[in-house]
């Protein structure tokens, strides 16, 4: 395994970072796994998949996103500076992947991509690739969440996409992965999974982790070319997990670099069932096909979860995080869902930009950081997505003045 030289950190020949991920056992599946990760290999180093790539990241998703210096917000402690994945084409980070994850599939020679969501812009980003790339693609999305996020399901049914409802359980992402999980089965063949985060089995927390990490790589020299130096703290929200390891790998080896990850706090970690505080108070064990830290019931099986954003009410978190967390190398905060509605609330009105709810997380983790140091302390926060698909939540769950 490696953790070195500003590279993703790879896991070993089976899947394992440290005590984290892992393959998948079953035999069907695990012949289907392998000829995506045998695929993902020979792409990094294949000219003309790297090239399509770049193409697609400058001229249609609109790379690269800025770094703009929220002044504003900097008045009365650190400096907090935005990378801007929210302005990427269909509004979040989740496009960096999913292009990535459909060329892949088309190379392999796939008609249709499969995946779950949370918030939907996971759904929405798959959906817009492969309407690009001309695949056939299906979503499952828990009941909840279809109402909560319902901008996002018309967006992926207009795209084309074919959005199953799910409403086993809570109805929201961890049924939703079940639901996708099991279809995928069916017909391995002709389908991909092309999951939403840095989880799952091998190949899948890699595989996501090296097409998001362009957000760090670029978030990196922008920021020594804008303000001549590194930033003292990287922050990001997480849910699986993929904005945050997009920008973490770039400064891995920074050891100066503080890298913090947020954890959805929902009503108060000591409410269980109530928040998705997965690293911070999760257990190891196996959930969907990989070890991590998850919130578990009694019985050891997933418990319920609960988060303001759809897209971080995950019970699990990616296995790159529980292994940089066990090597202390990046910390994990809670900010609570009255916090994130708040810094939702904050940044739309003092700075005009309105954030998803998800990455509101790691702006009201920064805010309450900015107020301990001084002006010549810089916070850079990854604003994973906008927040257009939250408006009518906020509006009915706010009393605005
Ligand atoms: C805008 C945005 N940010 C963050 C997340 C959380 O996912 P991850 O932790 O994989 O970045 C989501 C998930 O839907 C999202 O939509």
């Amino acid at each position: 395994m490696k953790l070195g030289l500003n590279q993703l950190i790879t896991p070993d020949e089976n899947g394992y970072f440290g005590q984290f991920g892992g393959k998948i056992d079953h035999p069907e599946l695990k012949k289907a796994l392998q000829e995506i990760e045998d695929g993902f290999h020979s792409i990094q180093s294949d000219e003309n998949f790297q090239k399509e790539l770049r193409e697609l990241r400058d001229n249609y998703v609109g790379r690269p996103s800025p770094i703009y210096h929220a002044k504003n917000l900097s008045q009365n402690g650190a400096n907090i500076y935005f990378k801007r994945e929210d302005l990427n084409h269909t509004g979040s980070h989740k496009i960096n992947h999913c292009l990535g994850e459909v060329l892949l599939a088309k190379k392999l020679g796939k008609k249709k991509v499969i995946a779950e969501t949370g918030a939907g812009q996971h759904g929405v980003a798959l959906a817009t690739a492969a309407a690009l790339l001309n695949l056939e693609c299906e979503i499952h999305m828990g009941v909840v969440d279809i109402k909560k996020e319902h901008p996002n399901v018309s967006r992926m049914r207009i795209l084309g996409a074919k959005v199953v409802p799910v409403s086993e359980g809570a109805g929201t992402l961890k049924e939703a992965v079940d639901s996708a999980f099991s279809t995928y089965l069916e017909n391995p063949q002709d389908v991909m999974f092309a999951i939403g985060s840095v989880v799952g089995p091998a190949p899948y927390p890699e595989m996501v982790s090296y097409f998001e990490s362009i957000v760090g790589h670029e978030a990196k020299e922008q920021f020594q070319n804008q303000f001549s130096g590194l930033p003292n703290e990287v922050v990001a929200c997480v849910g699986g997990g993929s904005n945050a390891m997009g920008i973490f790998n770039a400064f891995l080896d920074d050891q100066q670099v503080k890298l913090v990850g947020v954890e959805p706090g929902g009503e108060g970690i000591d409410k269980p069932g109530r928040h998705a505080a997965t690293i911070t108070h999760g257990k190891v064990g196996l959930l969907h096909g990989f070890y991590c830290y998850f919130i578990q019931d009694e019985k050891g099986e997933p418990g319920a979860v609960h988060s303001v954003a759809s897209g971080l009410d995950y019970p699990g978190v990616g296995p790159q995080h529980c292994y940089l967390h066990d090597l202390k190398r990046v910390d994990y905060a809670v900010a609570d869902d009255d916090e994130c509605m708040q810094a939702f609330l904050t940044l739309s009105r003092k700075e005009g930009i309105i954030p998803a709810l998800e990455s509101s997380h790691a702006i009201a983790y920064a805010l309450r950081e900015a107020k301990k140091h001084d002006n010549d302390y810089h916070i850079l926060v990854n604003l994973s997505g906008r927040g257009d698909k939250d408006i009518d939540y906020v509006l009915e769950h706010l009393e605005l003045e």
